[in-house]
């Protein structure tokens, strides 16, 4: 008799947010690696956008269920019905609360193996924004102790910046080109960060969602192929572009200024950039807790899209229009962005 090795089936995925910034590179990792992917919607889609990204993943094969994460009760039967066994959230910075509930939905059902937050940025214990930002990470903070006095089993995704011009207005810069008209360099441009091109985002986070070693472990992403500073990302997009562009200094005072502003979601971005660029906050400390492991020790044969390689994919959108004249020409053909 020949014995068959049994095939382990493959995890069964409920991602909250696909149709989001970051949601939307986790879920179409997780179908390429071929997990059975459910999208938790809310409906109707918030704009034609989303409305696209939805059917764009369902042609991929993910399955949608209608509902919001705040309905404790709809959370568990979805949990339970459809068998789910890893939960990722992706939900924006203005519904990170809205996640408590999922948790105790989680708790309750006590079938999910693995429970990934919505983070995606930076270890919100250790770094310390000034508002807006700073309440953000209260409450990214305070679903990390839910989880964890729960007994949750969970990953943290720290991913650090998405690989693109790190605008500190924007909370999704790699839907912009990078300046053609002037840079802004804070500070003295000299303070490095990590970029992670988008796709990485996602594939790294779908690897790590059954892997032992990253069972209630945070995990930073720090591509050294990816450290740059601002001053070397205006260089590197200058030689993408074939010209120079003018720079001028944002201080850490105009930072500072555009973080009180408190313009919702502006003056957020404008503190983690402060964070980031003045204070060096995905810098100034060595991976080395327990409870902590770098992405690339853990996967060394799996390399990263460089910063070089995505703002190729910049350049290649401006068909070589790259004079300031034609900024909204250029612009004109980049994705369309939701609010
Ligand atoms: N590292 C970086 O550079 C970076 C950049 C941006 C964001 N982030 C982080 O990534 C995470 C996601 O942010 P994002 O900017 O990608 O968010 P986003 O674009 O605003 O998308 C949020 C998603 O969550 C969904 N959602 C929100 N509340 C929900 C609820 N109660 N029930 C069900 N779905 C809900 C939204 O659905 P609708 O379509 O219905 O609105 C949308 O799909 C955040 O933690 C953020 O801090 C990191």
């Amino acid at each position: 008799m020949t014995l068959i090795p049994s095939v382990p089936a493959a995890k069964r995925v409920l991602i909250v947010g696909a149709t989001g910034f970051i949601g939307r590179f986790i879920a179409e990792a997780g179908l390429d690696a071929g997990l059975p992917t459910y999208i938790l919607v809310r409906s109707p889609a918030t704009c034609p956008s989303r409305a696209k990204t939805i059917k764009v993943l369902q042609e991929k094969g993910a399955i949608v269920i209608h509902g919001v994460v705040k309905d404790q009760e709809f959370m568990e039967k979805v949990l339970k019905e459809y068998e789910i066994d890893i939960v990722i959230s992706a939900v924006g910075g203005a519904n990170i609360l809205d996640q408590l509930t999922l948790v105790h939905a989680i708790n309750a059902v006590g079938t999910v193996k693995r429970f990934l937050p919505s983070e995606f940025g930076h270890d919100v214990d250790r770094a310390d924004p000034v508002e807006p930002g700073l309440t953000m990470y209260k409450e990214k903070r305070r679903i990390r102790r839910l989880i964890e006095e729960s007994g949750v089993p969970y990953t943290y995704i720290c991913c650090n910046s998405i690989a693109s011009w790190p605008y500190f207005d924007n909370t999704h810069p790699s839907e912009v080109l990078p300046p053609l008209d002037q840079f802004q360099i804070y500070g003295d441009g000299s303070v490095k960060a990590y970029f992670v091109a988008g796709t990485d985002i996602g594939k790294f986070t779908i690897k790590t969602v059954d892997d032992i070693r990253t069972l209630n472990k945070l995990v930073h992403f720090r591509p050294s192929c990816n450290f740059l500073n601002i001053n070397e990302l205006a260089s590197l997009w200058e030689k993408k572009i074939g010209r120079t562009v003018p720079r001028v200094t944002v201080t850490e005072d105009d930072l500072l200024v555009a973080a009180r502003e408190n313009i919702i979601p502006q003056s957020v971005v404008a503190s983690f950039t402060h964070d980031i660029f003045i204070k060096g906050c995905q810098t100034n400390f060595s991976i080395d807790g327990p409870g902590e492991v770098e992405v690339s020790t853990l996967y060394p044969d799996e390399s990263f899209r460089t910063v070089d390689d995505c703002f190729n994919d910049f350049a290649a959108t401006t068909n070589g229009v790259t004079s300031p004249n034609h900024v909204d020409e250029v612009l004109s053909k980049i994705a369309p962005m939701c609010a």
